[in-house]
């Protein structure tokens, strides 16, 4: 799996690998019929998963905005409180955990010496500690009480695609885990979410069908410096992840922001000069899904009285955010809490591009190494 096959670089063939990655963390750890989810590898017992008062979150990088999303999921599902820090952060700012607490650490590499650092501070702390990770028996898992390991295959691009989409499925997987045992997911809810889970990759198939449009939209705008992303609840931390991908591989200038927090600052940027990429997509089932739809429609209206240039993420078979936006990409109808798995796809495709047309090193970024071992 390390070599490019037919693909120019690692980034895009990996970023094509996430269907396959999807299916090999998931598949085997749920059953349909019975509509449960199993985490053998979890190794904490029903009864302290029961017992939890609070989950922290801990990573960097991109594995951190995995975690912002696996926050959601876990509020949604499981009914626990998240919070989600730096790993730079955290392992300094004698964190107030203790017994009674989990922490979850979010690692590609399982090297990363921050969110090692971070696991052995929250350890000293008392707290109960789960890894999720790509590599098998790396330091992050060796040290961990349970560990749910993401089966991307190796990821060689600096930039994380896949094992990010894959990092996103083991915390959904965790979530509806969890909420199976506090007794919060009805069977009948549970059937629904593992039947989406299962004909997800499919659909991430049929959103890499919008390469070439991304190829495209970043012919149109390889020459602009600076972009917005933006995204309102779990869909803002892959607003952050659709500009750190930009930043990390094309050198252009990118921030990920809440859609609802753009009126107080960042609305002054919006003008011509600075694209603006909103996710606007819609769960029709989930009513705040359509309070917050309703919220970016008027948000990309007001952006093209700006002057603003939008392009829009938007579910299959909208009109309204088409009928507005400059360009309109189309994400298929998918539950809420899964949606931002697709969603990031055509943000990676958007920046690959970019950088292939401002003609740069895409798997090997200036200043940038895969895992970051040593503070
Ligand atoms: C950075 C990588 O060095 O480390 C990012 O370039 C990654 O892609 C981050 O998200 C964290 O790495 P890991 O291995 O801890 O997930």
């Amino acid at each position: 799996m390390a070599s490019t096959a037919e693909f120019a670089h690692h980034m895009i063939k990996e970023i094509f690998e996430q269907p396959q990655a999807l299916r090999d963390t998931t598949a085997s750890r749920v059953s349909l019929e019975e509509a449960v989810v199993r985490l053998p590898e979890v190794r904490i017992s029903p009864q302290e998963l029961r017992s939890l008062r609070r989950i922290n979150i801990v990573a960097s990088g991109t594995s951190r905005h995995a975690g912002m999303a696996g926050q959601y999921m876990i509020l949604e599902l499981a009914g626990v409180q998240v919070d989600v820090d730096y790993a730079s952060e955290f392992e300094y700012s004698n964190p107030l955990i203790g017994p009674g607490e989990l922490t979850i650490l979010i690692t590609q590499s399982g090297e990363t010496a921050d969110t090692t650092g971070a696991q052995r501070e929250a350890k000293l702390k008392g707290s109960r500690t789960v890894a999720i990770s790509n590599v098998v028996d790396s330091t992050i898992a060796r040290e961990a009480d349970g560990v749910i390991y993401t089966h991307a295959g190796p990821e060689i691009s600096i930039a994380s695609t896949k094992a990010f989409s894959a990092q996103m499925a083991a915390l959904f997987l965790f979530a509806l885990y969890l909420g199976q045992v506090r007794n919060k997911v009805p069977k009948a809810l549970g059937q629904y979410y593992i039947r989406e889970l299962l004909g997800l990759a499919d659909k991430i198939k049929a959103v890499l069908r919008c390469a070439s449009q991304c190829e495209k939209l970043a012919d149109k705008y390889h020459r602009f410096d600076d972009f917005l992303f933006l995204g309102r609840a779990i869909h803002y931390p892959i607003a952050m992840d659709g500009a750190l991908k930009l930043k990390e591989v094309s050198y252009v200038h990118a921030e990920g922001y809440p859609t609802g927090e753009t009126k107080h600052g960042p609305n002054a940027l919006i003008d011509e000069h600075l694209p603006v990429v909103i996710i606007a997509t819609c769960d029709r089932n989930d009513p705040g899904s359509v309070v917050r739809y309703e919220k970016n429609v008027s948000n990309i209206r007001g952006f093209k009285k700006q002057s603003g240039q939008v392009i829009a993420l938007a579910s299959e078979g909208d009109t309204e955010v088409s009928s507005l936006a400059d360009h309109t990409i189309y994400i298929p109808q998918a539950p809420e809490l899964l949606l931002p798995i697709l969603e990031i796809v055509p943000l990676q495709l958007f920046a690959y591009y970019m950088a292939v047309r401002r003609g740069l090193d895409v798997d090997r970024p200036r200043n940038l190494v895969k895992s970051v071992t040593l503070e």
